[in-house]
């Protein structure tokens, strides 16, 4: 704390001072970029949802549904709020200021995704609640930690990564129209969010020593291990709404893998040679879990599937995962389609 002006103060003068070599600046040119396009791309939810209601002439989902897309969506409700705060420590907590920028950037578009969404929801009759044990912990991990690494790995590398699955395959599913429109707008902001973590991780875990590394990549299957408890305890409600949860889980690897390569390659570390054992043995025991028909019906299937999904490597195509989400066209707060 400082005192009359001389000591300690919460004002980073090194802010500018903090690049170590041309690729960080490069990453960090891309974080001052995804502020900007943030800007650029805002959309005004005030404006978006009633625009949807009256074109899509009101909410229609079958009844038989509407139980089951409230409690998927009530998740999604609360992790919106969870990104808001994430993002929000993380415009504290970051020292350069592009960085900074991204994420108080991001901080504007989780309040628009959780008041529309809140909005939405309030039009299909749901009444605010305490989520289940699985999601729940899986938001705390994320929110509890002071670690700044934690928190961007596991918000905006795997936290969003699965949001940006589930409204994929929501929208594909037409379930519903008005929702189903308003996802491009979420996945063209959630796929910036995704690109912040991709930029600026690398820069905290060149810092960190090999110990803290491995403390990290334990995090990361916590978070994993609670991510496949909650797809569980969807599961019901998935297939209610014609969702597979095992292509849910395949869909959501592919693009989580994509967002780890992305950011381990800048540093150089060949994610893809280095195993990761605690995610191959996760990645077997989705096998158990969620098993394919083949396996149900024959036991066997199940082992040989565990044990080829624990040895297989995964082909990464990172501009795949992400391009489907950015070409949507939305409209923006200025009144232009882009
Ligand atoms: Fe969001
Ligand atoms: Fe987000």
């Amino acid at each position: 704390m400082g005192i009359a002006g001389f000591g300690k103060t919460e004002l980073r003068y090194d802010m500018f001072d903090l690049v170590s070599n041309a690729s960080e600046a490069k990453r960090l040119a891309k974080c001052e970029g995804i502020y900007h396009r943030g800007q650029e791309l805002a959309w005004d939810g005030k404006e978006i949802l009633p625009m949807l209601i009256e074109k899509h002439g009101g909410i229609h989902v079958a009844p038989e549904k509407q139980e089951a897309l409230k409690r998927v969506f009530a998740i999604i409700l609360w992790g919106e709020l969870a990104a808001w705060k994430v993002s929000a420590q993380l415009a504290d907590g970051l020292v350069p200021l592009e960085a900074k920028m991204a994420a108080t950037g991001q901080a504007f578009d989780e309040a628009r995704h959780f008041y529309v969404m809140h909005d939405y929801l309030e039009q299909l009759g749901y009444v605010p609640e305490r989520l289940d044990r699985a999601p729940q912990a899986l938001l705390d991990l994320v929110l509890d930690t002071d670690n700044l690494a934690y928190k961007l790995l596991g918000m905006q590398l795997m936290i969003e990564t699965l949001a940006l699955t589930i409204f994929q395959t929501v929208r594909e599913s037409e379930v519903e129209p008005v929702l189903c429109e308003l996802m491009r707008y979420y996945e063209r902001d959630e796929a910036r969010h995704v690109g912040l973590g991709m930029q600026y991780l690398p820069s905290l875990i060149s810092r960190m020593k090999k110990h803290e590394v491995s403390q990290l990549i334990t995090f990361q299957v916590r978070l994993l291990a609670w991510a496949l408890w909650e797809l569980k305890v969807l599961e019901p409600d998935l297939a209610v709404l014609g969702l597979d949860p095992r292509f849910i889980i395949e869909r959501g690897r592919k693009k989580q893998l994509a967002a780890l390569y992305e950011a381990f390659s800048a540093l150089g570390w060949a994610w893809q040679e280095d195993k990761n054992y605690p995610a191959a043995v996760l990645k077997a025991i989705v096998e158990f879990t969620f098993p394919t028909d083949a396996s149900r019906a024959d036991r066997r299937n199940m082992f040989t599937s565990a044990w080829n999904a624990f040895w297989n490597k995964d082909e990464i195509h990172t501009a795949l995962e992400f391009d489907v989400h950015d070409a949507h066209r939305i409209r923006t707060a200025r009144g232009l389609d882009l």
